[in-house]
């Protein structure tokens, strides 16, 4: 039976345990480049043993950047500083993965340090860029209107996409996750709440999924057979008319049949203030369902930070992996804290110049 610290096979890529750094923006890059920020805060938690990290959203063109200060993949000049990053995470034993991204509607806003700064809560604006979407709806009454997407900005989006992906690959990443959660401009396309649209990429189900499954397949084929391709989904919109977990289950067998290797389960942030029910682990049960009916390896992710909490999620099938958030940031080393608390020290990676910290005082 697997658990936290079982090494996770998918295609060519072995993860040495279960427990990954979940994608977060770190607000600190200059024109999408990764600098030494980046480089030193990815590289602590594969120092800290993690078995895979993954690279914030990182957009697949400039005015897909929630902030100005985001990741990007939108040019040549990117692909040499994330290969920095990628050479040393892999030194490490863990493997580098990539979130690629656009925000939509979504994009264009202030850090959030900067909102808190200015003393403002309009998260809008600062970018200074028009914000795209499915249909001309504001994610709340706060934000600017998004401008439309015509056919061929369509296209020309699924292109910066495809383009994003071979950089990833020459970049050195082993692992790649397309995010389509959270209220950004995938999630947008197939939830009703931000559709609107009455061609093909509106109205039915097949039609708000398109925009997923078209951009998915053109980037499979760029993206080698042997490395993993995963999408992050938001599970439920929690909000009634919106996506439920039911079009989350149909959606990941479609995304299989394109090639799609795992399903990371997160929720919301499509709609401004959901109602729910936030607790410990409040999110695996998504996880749970989409892994068994859709037949699909999944990983969990939210409010996950002890370790006899994720390998319950491992023992108990729920999950193939555990993303972790928060927690890596308070604790870039927790992967070593809960192979004490499963029992399972002597399955981690020391860094040997690290040893000393953890044989005594001898
Ligand atoms: C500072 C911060 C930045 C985040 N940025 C991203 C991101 O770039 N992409 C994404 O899919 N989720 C992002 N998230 C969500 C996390 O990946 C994760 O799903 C969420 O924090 C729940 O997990 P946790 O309870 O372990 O923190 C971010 C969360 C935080 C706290």
């Amino acid at each position: 039976m697997p658990h936290l610290f079982s090494p996770l096979t998918i295609k060519d890529i072995t993860l040495r345990n279960r427990i990954g750094v979940s994608p977060m923006c770190q607000y600190s890059a200059d024109d999408g480049i990764p600098n030494d920020w980046h480089l030193v805060h990815l590289g602590s938690r594969a120092v800290g043993g993690a078995g895979l990290v993954i690279v914030e959203a990182t957009s697949v063109e400039p005015r897909g950047r929630i902030s100005p200060e985001d990741l990007g993949i939108y040019s040549e000049k990117h692909v040499e500083p994330f290969e920095r990053m990628t050479r040393f995470i892999k030194d490490q034993g863990a493997v580098p993965g990539i979130q690629l991204a656009h925000a939509g509607r979504k994009a264009s806003t202030y850090a959030p340090w900067k909102q808190k700064e200015y003393g403002v809560d309009v998260p809008d604006h600062q970018g200074g860029w028009e914000i795209i979407g499915p249909s001309a709806i504001p994610f709340s009454e706060k934000n600017r209107t998004p401008k439309a997407l015509s056919l061929e900005d369509i296209q020309q989006i699924q292109e910066a996409f495809r383009q994003a992906t071979i950089r990833a690959r020459e970049a050195g990443f082993q692992w790649v996750e397309f995010h389509a959660a959270h209220g950004y401009l995938a999630h947008s396309f197939y939830s009703p709440l931000s559709n609107e649209r009455t061609d093909q990429y509106g109205g039915s189900f097949d039609n708000r999924i398109r925009f997923v499954i078209e951009t998915v397949r053109l980037m499979r084929q760029e993206w080698p057979d042997n490395l993993p391709f995963t999408v992050r989904i938001s599970s439920t919109d929690w909000v009634d008319g919106g996506w439920t977990i039911e079009d989350s289950i149909e959606l990941s067998k479609r995304l299989k049949k394109e090639g799609v290797d795992l399903i990371d389960c997160s929720t919301g942030g499509n709609t401004p203030n959901p109602s729910i029910n936030v607790g410990p682990s409040y999110q695996v049960p998504f996880s749970e369902k989409i892994r068994h009916a859709a037949d699909i390896a999944t990983a969990a992710v939210g409010l996950i930070n002890q370790g006899m909490q994720a390998d319950d999620h491992i023992r108990n099938e729920r999950a193939d992996i555990v993303l972790m958030g928060r927690e890596m940031l308070r604790n870039p080393y927790f992967p070593l804290k809960a192979s004490q608390d499963v029992h399972q020290k002597d399955k981690l990676d020391i860094p040997v110049q690290y040893e000393r910290g953890w044989t005594g005082w001898n």
